[in-house]
């Protein structure tokens, strides 16, 4: 195992951090606990010290299912880190009361690294409305909290300001060859490592679509001359960049974990040859010659009257085909309009169509968008 020290902390952090949200679970999502605990325990005895949760994962389950899996001194080993569900606050208490129970849920009377989870523009100014300055600054002080962090799903203006708002730690972003320009992407992470933050990155493998080896896909990884599996690509593209301190890696089987604990053995910053370089824009090329609509997400056509989230629906469609991956996408697709700005919504105005720069029909692809989804 490589390690990294995080700047502005004490901590030299394993390159792979255990993420939590992917252990093995029965058909009506539970974690399969013996499996997992198995699982958790082989990576930290092999140099995993850095392991990622939140309140919210399996319905709740995770954090105490960790609470007895890192007992026996594993906790004592690794770095814990959960999140905050914002969405669940409602008044400046309610921090507390939630960080006390995640403690007790997880056995332990601190979280080395706490993240406000999953931040949009949005959450970020509800929480400021309550106070959260004063409750990160808080619980600091009297150690509930080593070091505080946020998760990101929005743009890179979003990003700045929150990363410019808070004497912040750290940051963890979705980033992986694929989405350098999606959500915070490669615009984000350097302005965040500038501003002396670490990075952790969740969903290097896209939730496991770039770690797909079909036999079209391995014959283009291969072009370069090495017989490497997709997975460690994904993870060396990452790890090449010195910012990143850590890649979480969700891994369901036992094998996973082993497979990325031979990778991590190598996962140098600054490793990657000009060959292996091409080999990634082989592989890109080849995922986006099977987008189906070609937007690039320039959001001239936002907001739509209506509220339909065009750029992010025709993403999560274009997945679908680009990945042949159809449940993936609608996963994705049911997440993001959990809270409203599905196709379907689409009122036909035909707005959207007259500042879209490239001519795209958008509401004949809404439709389609429907159809795939349901919704
Ligand atoms: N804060 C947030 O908002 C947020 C959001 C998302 C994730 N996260 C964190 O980031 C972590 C990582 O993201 P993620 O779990 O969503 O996605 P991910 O790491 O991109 O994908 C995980 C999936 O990749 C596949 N995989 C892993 N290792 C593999 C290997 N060696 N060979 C082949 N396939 C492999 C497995 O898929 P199969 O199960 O299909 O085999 C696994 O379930 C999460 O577990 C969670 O801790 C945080």
């Amino acid at each position: 195992m490589l390690f990294r020290k995080m700047s502005k902390t004490d901590r030299k952090l394993s390159i792979l951090g255990f993420g939590c949200m992917r252990l093995p679970q029965t058909a009506d999502y539970a974690i399969e606990e013996h499996k997992a605990t198995a699982m958790v325990r082989y990576a930290i005895d092999r140099g995993v010290n850095y392991i990622d949760t939140a309140y919210v994962y399996f319905n709740g389950q995770c954090e105490p299912f960790l609470g007895s899996a890192l007992t026996d001194g594993y906790r004592e080993r690794i770095n814990l880190a959960t999140k905050m569900p914002v969405w669940d606050v409602r008044s400046r208490k309610d921090m507390d009361r939630i960080l006390d129970e995640q403690l007790k849920r997880l056995k332990t009377d601190h979280i080395d690294f706490y993240l406000l989870h999953g931040l949009s523009r949005s959450s970020w100014n509800d929480m400021i409305d309550l106070n959260v300055s004063e409750f990160l600054d808080g619980a600091i002080n009297d150690g509930r909290i080593c070091y505080a962090g946020f998760s990101f799903h929005d743009n890179v203006p979003a990003f700045k300001e929150i990363v410019d708002a808070y004497p912040w730690t750290f940051a963890q972003i979705q980033y992986n060859y694929m989405d350098e320009e999606y959500q915070a992407g490669t615009g984000g992470l350097s302005y965040a490592a500038e501003k002396g933050l670490g990075i952790v990155v969740m969903e290097p493998f896209r939730g496991g679509m770039l770690a797909q080896e079909t036999a079209e896909i391995k014959k283009v990884w291969a072009s370069g001359g090495h017989s490497r599996p997709a997975a460690e690509w994904g993870l060396r593209w990452l790890w090449n960049r010195p910012e990143i301190t850590v890649v979480l890696s969700g891994m369901s089987t036992m094998q996973q974990v082993k497979d990325n604990l031979g990778f991590a053995n190598d996962g140098k910053s600054l490793a990657l040859t000009t060959d292996d370089l091409a080999v990634y824009e082989r592989v890109k090329t080849f995922y986006r010659s099977r987008v189906k609509i070609t937007c690039t997400q320039c959001r001239y056509c936002q907001p739509c009257m209506v509220g339909v989230k065009i750029p992010e629906c025709f993403s999560a469609y274009n997945d679908a085909f680009i990945y042949t991956d159809t449940a993936g996408a609608k996963f994705s697709y049911d997440a993001f309009t959990a809270s409203g700005g599905d196709a379907s919504r689409c009122k036909d105005c035909g707005v959207c169509e007259s500042l879209c720069p490239h001519q795209i029909p958008i509401r004949k692809h809404l439709r389609v968008v429907v159809s795939l989804f349901g919704h």
